[in-house]
């Protein structure tokens, strides 16, 4: 077994923790600033961790944009990335001034939120708006802060496109989702192919 202790380096040409780690569901996070300037930014540090209430999160390397607007206003929305999304989702994560609209910059459709005032991505077909519920900076194991924001939010509306409906069961793989492997540039997608099914042993 290839062994190491990351506190000495992995030794590796690239570190591996997020090729093992995926791929990952990807949070494309929209927001807006106190004065209602909105953004839009990918996070694949980015999961779901409870059912009810939902709650969903990512983690922010810094204290970036979208962690600022999400502790000013209290609100952000998560919008599924598609597979025709791909090249829109990784244009939005350029490092632009505060202020700058990725939305223009990647030719996406903002459209006004039900219940918060940041915007859905209107070409994505899943949306979820949020409330902040937690925003915590990480540490490491001996307790010393970590420059890492963990934002979570209630999911307090839902937005699906009815075509992934299908006799009112979500259909996964048939909205092509983005996952985010390793390395400066992997992605894979899903297709039904792929599927298997497991009964839980307390199911059976
Ligand atoms: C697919 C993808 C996933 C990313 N995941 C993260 C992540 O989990 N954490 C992070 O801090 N940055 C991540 N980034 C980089 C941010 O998207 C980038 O820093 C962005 O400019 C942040 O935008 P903001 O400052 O408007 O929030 C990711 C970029 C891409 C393309």
């Amino acid at each position: 077994m290839y062994f190491y202790q990351p506190s000495d380096g992995h030794g590796l040409p690239h570190d591996p923790l997020n090729a093992i780690i995926g791929p990952r569901p990807i949070g494309w996070i929209a927001s807006v600033d106190a004065h209602g300037k909105r953004n839009l930014a990918p996070y694949s540090f980015f999961n779901c961790f409870n059912y009810r209430p939902p709650i969903i999160g990512f983690a922010s390397s810094g204290w970036k944009d979208s962690v600022q607007n999400i502790v000013e206003t209290r609100e952000f929305v998560w919008n599924l990335t598609t597979l025709d999304l791909a090249s829109a989702m990784n244009e939005t994560s350029a490092s632009l001034a505060h202020g700058e609209d990725e939305f223009i910059r990647a030719g996406l459709t903002p459209v006004e939120s039900r219940l918060v005032r940041a915007p859905r991505v209107a070409e994505s077909p899943v949306n979820f708006e949020c409330r902040l519920s937690q925003c915590i900076q990480l540490t490491g194991a001996d307790g010393t802060a970590v420059d890492t924001w963990l934002v979570l939010g209630e999911v307090v509306a839902v937005h699906i496109d009815e075509s992934l409906l299908e006799n009112g069961i979500y259909q996964t793989a048939k909205a092509k989702p983005v996952l985010r492997a390793g390395g400066p540039s992997a992605y894979y997608s899903i297709d039904e192919s792929q599927r298997f099914d497991l009964i839980r042993p307390d199911a059976r």
